[in-house]
């Protein structure tokens, strides 16, 4: 048992930020001897009740949960900042030629592995992240986050037509490579898989229906995606589909939305597309700075709680501009301020937090509901990823947090300011992962 003294922010049920000046996390084995959070709350309330348990104290530190980044492409970590006209451009001009170098087993190692470091050293200690069509990228991915001991989700992407040599895949290979995997990887120790069609057009129908079986057959795996992110995909998708309702139908027809599913953007929707993500169960993955950087438009936050379906934050890089939460979040807040239908909307700090964190764990059937673990709360009982953040990491946030007068008021200084210099420790499974010289 280990227990650590700090400022803890944590999320209770009811989506509510707890915070706590002087608290004290407790972490220990649970009964399978996975190392979770024992007990959370007051300092002086809890001590008595671990007399002997080693604390390490964090003065002036604030420990919070790890970041949840619910849509993230690991091989595309090299073409953040790549600029195109809108989103088809984009992939056939950066995205696919760099995606075909991912054959390479070695290759595709060395990006994962820079990748899931930047990913802790940014906070972020769950993914569920895009491999590419080859084998070789998952297997890589696995192995690094594996030996990071992260909560982590991949999948090998499906994409058998309109797509350039060296990322198309087969159809029939693609499906048998995808079941291959899932027996090899889901489940092995904190990892999950993801069946994982780029998106509608560059899947056959055929190929569809084969990752919608998979989905039936497998209801533990998670199937993610992107939909009606841009305009011009849109069009392509429902001229490729004109049998569906709309573009987001086209993945229900399939057998591709349920309970764990998670589709990118979700931006041009109306409110049967809505109404169909709630009754499934399936979750937005809210893209804001890819959404602004590639011109795509605005998630619709008031027409999502209107009509009541999960989603959460996430970056989407390389589409996204930065590995950052913080930044990631400030992008949504200007979404929620200036790109909404209805306008007015504020959305909190807390709300912001909690989309990048517990409410991206709920997305992705990670509340600890029905037997799941759970991540992104800190709840007793949660699995112990954590960070330490230090609110005087730079003269700016020393001097802004300094002046804080309640919790908003802080919690907004870290998102506007922050970065990764904030991000002093990440603990991982209750192990420090990295730490900040
Ligand atoms: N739609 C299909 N593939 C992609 C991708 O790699 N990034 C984004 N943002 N949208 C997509
Ligand atoms: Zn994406």
């Amino acid at each position: 048992m280990k227990a650590h003294r700090a400022a803890i922010l944590r999320f209770a049920d009811d989506r509510s930020a707890v915070y706590e000046e002087d608290g004290l996390l407790v972490v220990g084995p649970d009964a399978q001897g996975h190392p979770v959070v024992r007990a959370v709350g007051p300092y002086r309330e809890l001590i008595d009740r671990y007399p002997g348990v080693v604390v390490t104290h964090h003065p002036g530190r604030i420990l919070a949960p790890g970041f949840v980044d619910l849509h993230i492409h690991c091989p595309q970590t090299d073409v953040i900042g790549s600029p195109a006209e809108g989103l088809l451009p984009w992939l056939e001009n950066y995205t696919f030629p760099h995606e075909s170098r991912f054959h390479d087993g070695d290759y595709a190692a060395e990006v994962a592995g820079f990748f899931l470091d930047e990913l802790l050293r940014h906070g972020v200690t769950t993914a569920l992240a895009f491999a590419t069509s080859h084998p070789a990228s998952v297997d890589a991915l696995f192995a690094q986050a594996r030996q990071r001991q992260m909560r982590f989700i991949t999948g090998k992407v499906l994409q058998d037509r309109f797509s350039p040599d060296g990322v198309r895949d087969q159809t029939e290979q693609s499906l048998i490579d995808t079941e291959d995997l899932i027996r090899r990887w889901h489940g092995v120790d904190r990892l999950g898989y993801a069946i994982t069609p780029r998106f509608a057009p560059t899947s056959t129908p055929a190929q569809l229906r084969g990752a919608g079986e998979l989905a039936a057959r497998y209801p533990e795996v998670w199937v993610q995606s992107h939909v009606a992110e841009n305009k011009a995909e849109i069009a392509w998708a429902r001229e490729l589909f004109p049998e569906s309702r709309s573009y987001l139908g086209t993945y229900a027809d399939f057998g591709l939305m349920r309970e764990r599913a998670i589709y990118a953007h979700c931006i041009h929707f109306d409110d049967d597309d809505r109404a169909l993500m709630r009754e499934t169960g399936a979750a937005a993955a809210v893209s804001p700075t890819s959404n602004l950087f590639l011109g795509s438009g605005f998630f619709d936050y008031e027409g999502a709680d209107r009509v009541g379906y999960r989603y959460g934050l996430a970056s989407d890089v390389g589409g996204g501009t930065s590995f950052s939460p913080f930044h990631t979040m400030l992008a949504a807040y200007y979404v929620g301020r200036e790109g909404q239908t209805k306008p007015g909307l504020s959305l909190s700090p807390q709300q912001l937090w909690w989309q990048h964190t517990a409410g991206a764990a709920l997305a992705l059937g990670l509340g600890g509901v029905a037997g799941a673990p759970a991540i992104g709360n800190l709840q007793p009982g949660s699995e112990a990823d954590f960070v330490l953040l230090n609110p005087k990491a730079t003269p700016l946030l020393a001097r802004k947090t300094a002046q804080a007068r309640n919790l908003d008021e802080l919690l907004f200084a870290l998102i506007v300011l922050g970065d990764d210099r904030l991000i002093e420790q990440t603990f991982v499974a209750g192990q420090g992962a990295l730490t900040r010289a």
